[in-house]
């Protein structure tokens, strides 16, 4: 076969040949440019077929499996890591699963029913305000709270109440909040939202819940107790703290706030089709980031998101 620089060669000659048809008589013209491309069309499939021919030749089979020579030039690469936040939240979902939850993903721009109406906060309720949400051009809310997610949840879920089952089904997502950064506040950061519903629920079940997710998720005993709280779907609304654990830099009288909970309220189930005289529910909703600050023994929360690598290689 001839050489890549040989057909290339040719098919400029033969270019050339081009000029010669307006020398010719009006009625050879139409026969000779034919001709011509027959011609190309021929050298064109030889070329690619020395390309392909010179391609494969050039080709040297590497050993994958020797070690790399020192010094050599190719660069060592780094192998990346999941993400630590990634990581527990997978093990907090992993918990949850294992008490019989589903899991169920949030979205990250929603709008202001689902932020606000659906969980009983009334247009010119006070308590919008306490949720620094961003609102983008056109109106719609990245999500100050998993929870705008527990109308959705309710809606899906109900057939199985109906069915003679339960609501029972965590929520992990990504919030946004307008709010000043410091060690302990971010703009983004994540949280698990927690519903479950059925006839006959108590408090007392929700406490239990927690209170083996958090022994769970930190491999010992904890004490929780829970102080009042306030928000608009829940009713009534707790906070509930656990006890710094010694083994966690505790000094035995450090109580934490790790999130919000309470009975959901009539209305919230109301509004998504729920009897509130047949079933009561529990929710709750806590930051993720803050679960593993108290793991790692984290002191600011900014690392989360700051993209570093020689935080992120700790892990
Ligand atoms: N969404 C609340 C917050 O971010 C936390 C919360 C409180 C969630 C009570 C709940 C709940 O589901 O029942 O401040």
């Amino acid at each position: 076969m001839s050489s890549v620089e040989e057909i290339k060669a040719n098919l400029k000659a033969l270019n050339a040949e081009y000029a010669k048809i307006k020398t010719l008589p009006e009625n050879e013209r139409k026969s000779f440019g034919e001709e011509l491309n027959k011609k190309r069309e021929k050298l064109q499939q030889e070329l690619q077929q020395a390309l392909d021919a010179a391609d494969s030749e050039n080709v040297t089979p590497i050993d994958i499996t020797a070690p790399a020579a020192p010094n050599s030039e190719i660069p060592t690469i780094k192998k990346g890591s999941k993400h630590p936040l990634m990581t527990e939240l997978n093990h907090v979902l992993d918990i949850y699963s294992h008490m019989g939850f589903n899991v169920m993903e949030a979205q990250q721009l929603d709008d202001e029913f689902h932020m606000f109406e659906s969980l009983n906060f009334p247009e010119g309720h006070p308590a919008r305000d306490g949720y620094d949400t961003f609102r983008t051009a056109e109106g719609f809310i990245p999500p100050a709270h998993t929870s705008t997610m527990q109308h959705r949840a309710l809606k899906h879920y109900k057939k199985d109440l109906e069915n003679g089952g339960k609501i029972a089904v965590v929520i992990p997502g990504r919030v946004f909040r307008n709010e000043d950064v410091d060690a302990t506040h971010e703009h983004t950061f994540y949280q698990c939202e927690g519903i479950f519903v059925s006839q006959g629920t108590t408090m007392g079940q929700m406490l239990g819940v927690l209170k083996n997710f958090f022994e769970a998720y930190y491999g010992q005993n904890l004490n929780i107790k829970t102080q009042p709280g306030y928000f608009p779907f829940t009713e009534p609304s707790v906070e509930l703290l656990i006890e710094k654990p010694k083994s966690l830099g505790g000094k035995g009288d450090g109580w934490l706030e790790m999130l919000g909970c309470g009975m959901i309220h009539p209305n919230v189930l109301k509004m998504a089709g729920i009897d509130p005289e047949k079933y009561q529910g529990f929710a709750w909703g806590g930051g993720i980031d803050r679960l593993v600050m108290l793991k790692y023994g984290l002191t600011d929360v900014r690392y989360f998101e700051s993209g570093k690598l020689d935080f992120l290689e700790e892990f």
